[in-house]
């Protein structure tokens, strides 16, 4: 919203805006939870797995999660990067936001645990294409245009990437709201529903963007993949929050007491994230 984006869509009225980013996702595995057994094969795929240990340099590679994302035509996702882990600091530990702000704030890399995510595309669907800054988020965006049975592998807790709208007839797009799930109803036919299973859209198969995302952990070692298994060395969130206090001190954004919650977030995300420009 801040930068306009990568087309500069902020002018759409925020329901729109909603609308483009409320895709659909299924988990398939989530650690050492197996929800489609189907999928699963996927976690130990030979191409993702080698690819994983060229990203690092990493040879010890622990696939962790699975999952799909569905966009249908006039549906994209804003230029971010991913929430990534720390020893002690993940997704079911520590909010999101706080996490990315690490990540970016660079005072926590030996905690960080290096992850790979590899990005799978099946089937046909238009546009969609994943977009990234190689060179970070002063250079220029570079694209991949899916194609049918093949992936991408990148670091997408540091690289900054989104994907551009899919494109196709958007006349069904206003009808995507939260809440809603998006089925096969055969026949090449995807139905979206709404909460009491009313059938609100549909959706041809060669419409609609189907992404499967992989993450791995990728530990250099035996030893450091233990470490993490064991919690030997995690932190806590009293650690994270005052090296992160007496950092923005030493830099001269903070004299003073340390304002209350709401307002030190907003702090530390105006301080350490940079997004790239529009366009
Ligand atoms: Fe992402």
């Amino acid at each position: 919203m801040r930068t306009g984006g990568r087309f500069g869509h902020t002018e759409e009225p925020v329901d729109t805006l909603l609308a483009r980013t409320n895709y659909f996702r299924e988990t398939y595995v989530y650690g050492e939870e197996v929800f489609s057994p189907d999928a699963a094969f996927l976690m130990d795929h030979d191409r993702l797995v080698t690819a994983a240990r060229r990203l690092h340099g990493r040879p010890v590679i622990e696939p962790s999660i699975l999952y799909a994302n569905v966009m249908v035509p006039g549906q994209e996702l804003a230029v971010h990067t991913d929430v990534p882990e720390f020893r002690g600091a993940n997704r079911k530990t520590t909010p999101q936001w706080l996490i990315v702000v690490m990540h970016h704030s660079g005072l926590f890399s030996e905690w960080q645990m290096p992850i790979a995510t590899g990005i799978c595309y099946f089937g046909g669907g238009e546009g969609g294409e994943l977009a990234y800054y190689p060179d970070g988020p002063g250079g220029d965006a570079r694209v991949y245009r899916p194609r049918h049975n093949t992936g991408v592998m990148l670091d997408t807790d540091s690289v900054f990437h989104g994907v551009d709208r899919v494109r196709g007839d958007e006349a069904q797009l206003p009808l995507i709201t939260a809440r809603q799930r998006l089925g096969y109803a055969g026949d090449e036919t995807w139905e979206v529903s709404d909460a009491d299973g009313e059938t609100v859209a549909k959706y041809r198969t060669d419409e609609i963007r189907l992404s499967v995302s992989w993450k791995a952990y990728c530990f250099s070692d035996q030893a450091e993949r233990d470490a993490w298994r064991a919690h030997s060395d995690d932190l806590t969130l009293g650690t994270i929050l005052d090296r992160l206090e007496a950092d923005l001190r030493q830099r001269g954004t903070l004299a003073g007491e340390r304002p209350p919650d709401a307002a030190f977030g907003k702090m530390l995300i105006d301080a350490y994230i940079r997004f790239p420009a529009a366009g």
